[in-house]
């Protein structure tokens, strides 16, 4: 839980410290468009930046759990983001996942800047290809680009500093091996975006 405490610490100032740029998530989501009425999972939601970019695509039926190891975290989602679409969880995507909260049924699931800090990411990726419903997609997205985010963490270091984002095929074969098949991979000095889907039957983004 060492990682938790670290996330909670940096709560508090999150918003002020870590700046992202509302069009280049726009951008990605376009990339891997949310349908109203969905239901959608967002893991290490952590502020809740995503959140309202979800709301605003999911329209009046669709359905947000946001999820987060770091109880500060959730709390400072939860004063941001007051809406009745939205539950929030305090979990462990990479543990037992047994909430009713989580149901195995979400349309997409969103790993927005959480993949580097799984320490046991073929764990997390089977437990979300679990959450899934058939045809569901998991979306891995980053707005930096990998050298970038592994070189933010070598520099923060302490418990994030060997954190590491894979080379999109290193993750696109990872997510294979666990049933996935791949939809999107890609990787620019912008961003990082990989997505997955769990059925077998489906064609390129
Ligand atoms: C770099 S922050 C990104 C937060 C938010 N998505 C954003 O872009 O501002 C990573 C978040 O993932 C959470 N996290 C890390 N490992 C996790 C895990 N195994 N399960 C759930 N959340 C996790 C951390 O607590 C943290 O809030």
């Amino acid at each position: 839980m060492q990682l938790a405490k670290f996330f909670d610490n940096a709560a508090d100032t999150w918003d002020e410290k870590v700046l992202h740029d509302p069009a280049k998530i726009r951008a990605l989501l376009k990339k891997v468009p949310v349908r109203p009425g969905q239901k959608v999972l967002d893991v290490g939601t952590g502020t809740g930046v995503l959140i309202p970019f979800i709301l605003r695509q999911i329209g009046g039926a669709g359905a947000l759990v946001a999820v987060d190891i770091s109880p500060r975290m959730i709390e400072k989602a939860r004063q941001k983001c007051r809406d009745p679409r939205i539950s929030f969880l305090v979990a462990d995507i990479e543990g037992e996942i047994e909430d009713p909260l989580l149901p195995e049924s979400f349309d997409i699931i969103f790993c927005y800047s959480v993949f580097p800090h799984f320490s046991e990411p073929e764990r997390a990726l089977k437990n979300m290809h679990a959450l899934l419903s058939p045809g569901g997609r998991l979306v891995v997205m980053h707005s930096d680009s990998r050298e970038v985010i592994n070189e933010r963490h070598r520099r923060i270091g302490g418990e994030v500093g060997g954190h590491e984002l894979p080379a999109v095929e290193q993750l696109q074969e990872l997510g294979r091996g666990i049933g996935f098949l791949p939809l999107a991979a890609e990787e620019s000095e912008e961003h990082y975006l990989m997505c997955f889907e769990k059925s077998s039957e489906s064609t390129f983004l």
